[in-house]
């Protein structure tokens, strides 16, 4: 079907765009009531995440409230590991819980590459009902984990300030790790194929622990996995978002992938230097300025765009939007977003 907005798939392919797409990470959520009114009636997260129509319905809500140029499929990266046989809980205030973790060898037999139909049938029908209740509003954006941040969370067993667990592994244990990483990338590629194939119009892969890693380890353990998820999925634009990796942002200028996403601490004039100018950037707000003035808002995100450029940018927050962000904050972002590079490209 047709697109009446493909403002993000053209910025990612570096298409010319009459001004700049926005959309938020994490915008399907807690900072909405009408989401908060959903989750209540469940039993828990798993539940939401688990029901495809219900799923639709959360992943079309920031697009009708918040008026952003994307939607992104409600879900979670942890559907992976529980496809591969490690179950997870979603505890309320305290995050994932895995009741076993991966540390050994005989661990590591009790999983397997997952089956995308068989195992995560319930996130590639919630993709479909999407796509059909969005009519071609706005793209559809896909995900998954990246590798070393799943593997991160299955040893880990939880999120961890340290993540000691996962890094010690990566020492103590390196082949361990490259056969686990091994089994996560095989299945993270047919569930992303499965994905374009149910709708999803580009795919974002979440690398939200790789600034814990020392540049050799990222490269060693981190990079070439997703370097293959980017050469395996062609058909649709490609953004890698690796929270943290500043010192890797020459190595993606090489990745098979149209955008890089920015957090908040990565200055915007030297990553575009690093990245180099064949690539589109995303990012990359402070999420934290949503909690200031209306002015702030709109000054700090004028001043943010200027440094991006009106081309090759994707507007967003450098991370996910907190929960107890308000969305009339969010929705100043997203017009002044809006207004602002409309003017500047009319401008030329
Ligand atoms: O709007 C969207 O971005 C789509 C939905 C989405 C969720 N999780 C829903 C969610 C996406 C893209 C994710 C990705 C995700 N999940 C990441 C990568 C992005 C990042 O933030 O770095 C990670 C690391 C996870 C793992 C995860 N899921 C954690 C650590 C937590 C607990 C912390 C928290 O934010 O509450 C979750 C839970 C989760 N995933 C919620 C939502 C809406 C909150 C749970 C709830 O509503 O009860």
């Amino acid at each position: 079907m047709q697109l009446k907005n493909d403002l993000l798939l053209r910025a990612a392919k570096g298409d010319a765009v009459e001004r700049t797409p926005v959309w938020l990470m994490r915008q399907a959520g807690r900072i909405l009531p009408e989401y908060r009114a959903v989750r209540a009636s469940l039993s828990g997260f798993k539940e939401l995440v688990e029901t495809p129509e219900l799923a639709a319905e959360v992943t079309i809500q920031p697009v009708d409230i918040l008026d952003v140029d994307a939607a992104i499929i409600f879900s979670d990266i942890l559907v992976v590991p529980e496809a591969m046989g490690l179950v997870y809980e979603m505890q309320e205030k305290r995050g994932p819980w895995f009741p076993s973790t991966i540390r050994t060898e005989n661990d590591l037999r009790k999983l397997r590459v997952a089956d995308p139909q068989e195992h995560l049938g319930y996130v590639l029908e919630a993709i479909k009902i999407t796509k059909r209740a969005l009519n071609g509003r706005v793209p559809l954006i896909g995900f998954a984990g990246a590798p070393w941040t799943i593997l991160a969370y299955m040893v880990e067993g939880s999120g961890s300030k340290t993540f000691s667990a996962a890094r010690g592994m990566l020492y103590t244990n390196p082949k361990l790790a490259h056969q686990l990483l091994r089994m996560i990338t095989d299945t993270t590629i047919a569930y992303l194929k499965a994905q374009v194939k149910a709708g999803a119009n580009l795919i974002q892969i979440f690398d939200s622990w790789a600034g814990i890693l020392p540049p050799a380890h990222y490269r060693a353990f981190s990079l070439p996995y997703i370097s293959e998820i980017c050469d395996a999925i062609r058909d649709v634009p490609v953004t890698v978002f690796a929270k943290g990796a500043f010192f890797a942002l020459e190595d993606f200028s090489r990745l098979n992938c149209e955008t890089i996403g920015l957090d908040w601490n990565m200055d915007i004039r030297t990553s575009r230097k690093q990245v180099g100018p064949n690539k589109t950037l995303q990012g990359n707000m402070d999420p934290c300025l949503l909690y200031s003035s209306f002015e702030t808002i709109q000054q700090e995100t004028i001043n943010m765009l200027k440094e991006f450029g009106p081309q090759r940018h994707i507007a967003n927050l450098g991370h996910g939007v907190y929960p107890d962000t308000d969305p009339e904050k969010v929705k100043c972002f997203v017009q002044t977003v809006k207004e602002y590079s409309s003017i500047v490209n009319k401008e030329g």
